[in-house]
């Protein structure tokens, strides 16, 4: 949702606004457009409803004066539709300034009826040019753009990054970040804004991250960062992991089939420096282990598939660390009134550490006294910030809308952490985990070798599949959330009707949507790990069957016991029962991006969907 670029320094900006817009177009958009100030000293601005490429034709058809002061923005339309004039940037102050934003402004309405009794008229149908005419009317008022900037976002209630600048000050943008991301990029002579770091890594690694309720100015000579009052603030640089090869396609069809293809390393990644000899430490957690051993339950929150991701590691969690865990959904948590306190681990989980609904939810949980720990993919994003505690995935940049490599690179790293946290607390002991640790890794090449030979199958198999309207997906302990996550990938690249039951629900109610030819996928239990549990799934099968479902079967090497009662068997290696659910999800990615493809779907950027969801 809405990706912000901002540039200062030698460079003619243009190519830099929007090579950092086109690396942040997966965050989801609907119409993009830039500013600069030119050699003149004049503001230039150019924007337009649509894809970047609508945006860069017209540039190419009308060129427009370039400069060397430029910010850029790719809008997902929230108030007013996708439009040219809802695009931003916005201007103010006869145009001699420029504005962009990505959020909420929630009093919008109260201070643009304010500015119309004052005669200021509008443009746009945003909450955003009220933001913009405001600081025209400050800056007037003043002549100081970064004080006027300042009054400009006390006034302002909800979620917002904001950039500036104004033709009066060439060489400086100004940004503001409330609940919304913003980083900073370190150039030589030089410097960069961005939603994230995909904005200026081809640029630059050097990176700072912007606390809540900061304020910053760039300019090519350097950076300064204040609270919103003009103290000044330190800030942690950090160098970006990630290279800009990482977040292109390297030769794969789509974002979406390059990611599915890093799983294995998206595990082993998680796991490197975190197992040695079969003991797990986790450095980043260093010096927290008094948290740990004071907590006496957790709660996992989370929102869509990284919510999954949890459900997955409920069960690691409570069978190596011997504490409650339950799981819920950010939003939801955040909207009752749950029994939590000093004693209360929250553990959030999310791929872009800006999902607004989760942040809120941590939020919520600090305030309330819990101790928060985040599970995160993305250097220097909002969410890990905001937590006492991190552990990051090292899944690399997931650029697909839909969630794939983070998955499992998430499901490893809350078994690490359950692992890490169960020893501490003497709930698992040292033999144990060793061997849990040896299975963790061993699974990057499990993941290869479903890679390496069933993919085609299965892509062949989703093509065939290609006119379904409707699929289920079942599954049971471990096998529930990724039957959940089967579906959601499904349905969301797709748009065929799909949904994930507990197997054991079937009868409760979910059986009667079986009819002669409904395909349903069930998540097979490894016999060794539990005959009792196996026998119960194959119980599911035959009665699916019997009411003529079409049962394509996730299952272990060498169970011949689904056989007949399989129409298709998609085979997954050897492994523990905890670590099943790590391959188990690998051929249902394959599948819904198999037939996403056989659909000629746009499976990177599905329709009504964004990356980053940043409103609640
Ligand atoms: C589904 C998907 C979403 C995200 C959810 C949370 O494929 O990608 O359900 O998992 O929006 O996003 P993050 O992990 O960024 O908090």
């Amino acid at each position: 949702m809405c990706g912000i670029v901002g540039y200062v320094g030698p460079r003619d900006s243009q190519s830099i606004l929007l090579s950092g817009l086109a690396r942040l177009e997966y965050r989801g958009y609907d119409s993009a457009g830039i500013a600069v100030i030119d050699g003149e000293g004049d503001l230039e601005m150019r924007k337009r409803a649509g894809k970047l490429s609508v945006l860069r034709d017209d540039l190419a058809a009308h060129p427009m004066p370039d400069g060397t002061t430029g910010i850029g923005h790719t809008r997902w339309a929230t108030h007013g539709g996708p439009t040219d004039g809802n695009a931003h940037p916005h201007l103010a102050d006869d145009d001699r300034l420029a504005l962009i934003h990505n959020g909420i402004i929630e009093n919008f309405a109260e201070i643009k009826a304010e500015l119309l009794a004052e005669g200021f008229t509008f443009r746009s149908e945003t909450d955003t040019e009220v933001a913009a005419v405001l600081l025209g009317r400050e800056y007037r008022a003043t002549g100081d753009l970064l004080a006027a900037f300042r009054a400009v976002v006390a006034r302002l209630e909800g979620a917002f990054t904001l950039l500036a600048m104004h033709q009066d000050h060439p060489g400086l943008v100004v940004g503001a970040r409330r609940n919304s991301p913003l980083v900073i990029g370190l150039g030589e002579g030089e410097n960069f804004l961005g939603s994230d770091v995909a904005a200026f890594v081809e640029h630059t690694r050097k990176a700072l991250a912007i606390g809540q309720d900061q304020i910053v100015a760039i300019t090519p000579a350097g950076v300064q960062v204040t609270d919103f009052d003009g103290a000044p603030v330190e800030v942690e640089p950090f160098e970006v992991m990630w290279d800009a090869a990482a977040a292109d396609k390297g030769g794969w069809p789509s974002f979406m089939a390059k990611e599915v293809s890093e799983e294995p390393e998206a595990v082993a990644n998680t796991l490197r420096g975190r197992i040695h000899d079969g003991v797990v430490s986790i450095p980043e957690l260093d010096g927290l282990d008094d948290l740990f051993r004071g907590i006496d339950r957790i709660i996992v929150i989370a929102c869509g598939t990284a919510a999954y991701a949890g459900m997955v590691g409920k069960y690691a969690l409570e069978q190596w660390t011997r504490l409650p865990v339950d799981v819920e959904l950010a939003h939801e948590f955040r909207y009752r009134d749950p029994v939590i306190g000093p004693s209360t681990l929250v553990v959030s989980i999310s791929q872009s550490g800006e999902t607004m609904d989760t942040l809120m939810a941590v939020k919520f949980a600090r305030e309330a006294g819990a101790k928060t720990l985040s599970i995160c993919n993305t250097q220097g994003a909002t969410i890990p910030r905001e937590s006492d505690a991190i552990v990051y995935t090292h899944a690399g940049p997931e650029v697909a809308v839909a969630s794939t490599k983070a998955f499992v690179a998430q499901i490893t790293a809350l078994y690490l952490l359950a692992l890490h946290v169960g020893r501490l607390r003497g709930a698992v002991s040292a033999s144990a985990v060793e061997e849990l640790a040896r299975e963790l890794e061993a699974v990057p090449s499990k993941i290869t070798w479903i890679l390496e030979n069933d993919r085609a199958r299965i892509e062949e198999f989703a093509a065939w599949m290609a006119d379904t309207r409707s699929v289920l997906f079942l599954g049971r302990h471990v096998g529930y959330p990724i039957a959940l996550e089967g579906a959601l990938k499904l349905k969301e690249i797709t748009y065929i009707h799909a949904e994930g039951f507990a197997a054991g629900e079937l009868k409760h109610g979910p059986i009667a949507l079986i009819e002669p030819g409904q395909p349903v996928f069930v998540i097979v239990p490894s016999p060794r790990a539990s005959a009792l549990l196996h026998a119960k799934v194959v119980s599911n099968i035959q009665e699916i069957r019997a009411r003529g479902a079409r049962v394509i079967a996730v299952a272990e090497e060498g169970d011949a016991a689904v056989l007949p009662f399989a129409d298709e068997v998609l085979r997954i290696p050897l492994a523990g029962p905890l670590f099943e659910p790590l391959l188990a999800v690998v051929p249902l990615h394959i599948f819904a991006m198999g037939l996403a493809g056989a659909k000629g779907l746009d499976v990177d950027q599905p329709r009504n969907l964004a990356k980053s969801v940043t409103v609640e």
